[in-house]
């Protein structure tokens, strides 16, 4: 392994994709600036697998000998056995993964291993690569999505008649259903969950083939190598082939999307477990204490949630302004892709999984939210909405109850006279989409229904061994 910093360690002769060009061999000060092996291995299933799949398309083609091709196969496939096992040493002196891989490989089946590389180029092999990790990271993440969707309908199928206090402003607004206020967030998941998939189908496009950026020419077949890695379709455009990372950016502005909505929740979840509102205890095993008072259980989970949503938000930013001065096609500027997607696919899965339990865990305390919502004020809606139902224009019922609660503000006490019970007022809202009773159960069973729908759907992890 090239020592960072050792000055004295550049080898004479050049090696590798040296070979050739180059007098000798790298400023080991660059090799390790240049080098991405310390984060692109985390490609290497995809990346042996889209090798696999390349060779075979050689060998069916007549461009590499059957033999050869199986030989360079069952190398690849104890490769990735050794890298499984933890077998394989990765070395920065070889930049990256693809050639890291190509080595192991030359170091078991010898010379026959650069006939792998025929036709293709580093820059489709990862633009390749990336766009399966990001297909299968994807996956993951909207099994995770339907795993909180599935929480929150639990909860809410529970908690049906537990009334609190709706909030404008953070100020108490009107009386809601608690099922109806954590549906709100199945929404916002349902979403993300659908914003994944229609990510999914656009970067369903394989682009291995384009090799460099302008093709080859060697008479290979995209379309089998795109079926053989479970693509639907081939790219159309050898050079924004290499050069697109869009699906990359949408990847990440998904996952900025899923850590807002996270945000928010947890932002709830730390207001309503305070004191203040006392509405809801959040589960011991996702809470610490301080250190030094014996009393505190802290809501830090929540807060790591709503803290790591700033860092997706910068992972988006950065990938976003990599590209957008790039000429076409490759530049080396693309590696600087990965760690931005690797980053918030970490994020994302670590705050997804820790707010299924959470949510899991969460008890709610009917009587103080009962409680809250029945302040008399919050039932100013409703007694303008009752002037209406006499025949006062409602701008003109809003100006009576408002000028009454001034007044009573006034002399600090307020009496209303007959005020609706809180389950009066959510009852009597009992459209769609409302929070009365049945407007509630009616977005259960859609819910429900939409997670039977799509967990058909829901397809494995990788979908190619190899
Ligand atoms: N490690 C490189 C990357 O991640 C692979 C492609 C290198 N291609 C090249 N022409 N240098 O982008």
């Amino acid at each position: 392994m090239a020592k960072k910093g050792n000055k004295t360690s550049r080898p004479r002769e050049a090696s590798g994709i040296r070979k050739g060009r180059f007098k000798g061999g790298m400023d080991p000060e660059f090799a390790s600036f240049n080098a991405s092996i310390s984060f692109d291995k985390r490609l290497y299933k995809e990346d042996i697998q889209g090798t696999i799949a390349h060779v075979t398309m050689l060998a069916a083609q007549g461009i590499i000998d059957p033999d050869e091709g199986r030989i360079i196969q069952d190398g690849l496939t104890q490769v990735l056995g050794d890298i499984e096992k933890g077998r394989l040493e990765f070395r920065d002196d070889l930049e990256d993964i693809h050639i890291n891989i190509e080595e192991a490989l030359r170091a078991k089946i010898g010379d026959i291993a650069g006939k792998a590389h025929t036709a293709r180029s580093r820059n489709d092999q990862v633009a390749l690569d990336l766009r399966m990790y990001i297909r299968n990271q994807s996956r993951l993440i909207m099994r995770e999505l339907m795993a909180v969707a599935e929480g929150l309908i639990a909860k809410s199928e529970n908690s049906l008649d537990l009334i609190m206090p709706g909030y404008t402003h953070l100020q108490r607004a009107q009386p809601v259903r608690l099922s109806h206020h954590l549906m709100a967030y199945f929404q916002m998941f349902r979403r993300d969950w659908e914003r994944f998939r229609d990510a999914t189908v656009r970067m369903d496009e394989m682009p291995l083939g384009s090799a460099a950026l302008a093709g080859t020419t060697f008479p290979i077949d995209r379309d089998m190598v795109a079926e053989l890695l479970d693509f639907s379709r081939v790219t159309s455009n050898s050079m924004d082939s290499v050069a697109d990372r869009d699906f990359a950016a949408e990847f990440l502005f998904n996952s900025c999307m899923v850590m807002m909505h996270l945000s928010r929740l947890a932002e709830e979840l730390i207001l309503w477990s305070s004191s203040e509102f006392g509405f809801c205890s959040l589960p011991d095993a996702f809470c610490s204490g301080s250190s030094i008072m014996p009393q505190k259980k802290n809501p830090d989970a929540c807060e790591l949630i709503r803290a790591k949503t700033g860092r997706v938000y910068g992972d988006l930013i950065a990938l976003l302004t990599v590209l957008k001065a790039l000429p076409l096609a490759y530049n080396k500027d693309l590696q600087e892709d990965k760690e931005p997607v690797f980053d918030a696919t970490d994020t994302v899965h670590g705050s997804l999984t820790i707010m299924s339990g959470l949510i899991a865990g969460l008890e709610f305390d009917g009587d103080r939210m009962l409680n809250a919502a029945s302040d008399p004020q919050i039932a100013a809606t409703d007694l303008a909405d009752r002037l209406v139902q006499e025949g006062i224009p409602f701008r003109e019922a809003h100006a009576r109850v408002g000028a009454m609660i001034r007044s009573q503000t006034e002399s600090t006490k307020i009496r209303f006279g007959s005020v609706p019970s809180p389950e009066e007022m959510v009852e009597a809202r009992r459209h769609r989409g409302g929070t009365g009773r049945a407007g509630v159960i009616g977005q259960i069973r859609e819910a429900k229904a939409f997670l039977k729908k799509n967990a058909e759907k829901r397809t494995p992890e990788t979908s190619h061994s190899g």
